[in-house]
């Protein structure tokens, strides 16, 4: 296992630490989620822990039925006790980039709804400042050329030098790549974005932006994993 791989593995372990019987966890996407929500289905079958889980995608909840954790329709829950997830970028403030595998509307939605949002990365997410990857915004297909075009001027009224707007597409191919939500992703090449929260501020504000991958007064505990352990950060 490469450094990175094994660094997500043991913080998705320590992040089991933050689920209790009884609670509804928000069940983040990409690669260290998978292997926190397979660690958690073991603790289902081979310890009888319960808890019921909320998937943020279509592949989350494919490994949850398959590992064993139980699912409850996120329009059944009142309330979510906490959201476990990933980070592409984490800056000191624990600001986030996410939505790199595409899923940061759901993932939004699950973490603003739950008491507490944990996140896990490996030691490579850690920034001084944001921006270095792409950040992805989810578009309405409709009109997504004119919005493209709105989300730069935002980006640069944001301070940001020279954002490059791209459409992303599956694979190599010409098709768009579409989320679950059957929205586009439009990623968004900044380099540095120096005040992310009036970019926040400037895209949500935007018709066709149905949200955007800068997760702001989230994240309350990030959990850094490392090649022998993991250590826990909290604001
Ligand atoms: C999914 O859309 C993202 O928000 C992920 O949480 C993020 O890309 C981190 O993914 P990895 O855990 O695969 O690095």
């Amino acid at each position: 296992m490469s450094s990175a791989s094994e660094q997500k593995a043991n913080a998705a372990i320590a992040a089991l630490d933050y689920v209790e019987d009884g609670m509804t966890v928000g069940l983040g996407s990409g690669s260290t989620s998978a292997l926190f929500v397979q660690a958690l289905g073991q603790l289902v079958r081979e310890e009888g822990l319960k808890i019921q889980g909320v998937p943020t995608s279509a592949d989350t909840e494919a490994i949850a039925r398959d590992s064993g954790v139980p699912l409850v329709p996120v329009e059944h829950v009142a309330k979510i006790d906490v959201a476990v997830d990933g980070a592409d970028e984490v800056d000191g403030r624990f600001r986030l980039i996410k939505g790199g595998g595409g899923c940061l509307l759901r993932e939004k939605i699950i973490a603003d709804s739950a008491d507490l949002m944990v996140v896990m990365v490996d030691e490579t997410k850690l920034v001084a400042r944001l921006g270095a990857f792409p950040l992805p915004v989810e578009v309405d297909p409709f009109g997504f050329t004119l919005t493209a075009r709105k989300v730069y001027e935002a980006l640069r009224r944001a301070g940001v030098a020279r954002p490059d707007v791209q459409l992303r597409r599956l694979g190599d191919g010409l098709d768009p790549f579409i989320t679950d939500g059957g929205n586009y992703i439009l990623d968004c090449a900044c380099t540095e974005i120096p005040d992310p929260d009036l970019a926040a501020a400037e895209l949500i504000d935007l018709p066709g932006v149905v949200e955007h991958g800068l997760f702001i007064d989230l994240a309350r505990i990030v959990i850094v994993g490392e090649d022998d352990g993991a250590r826990v950060m909290e604001l």
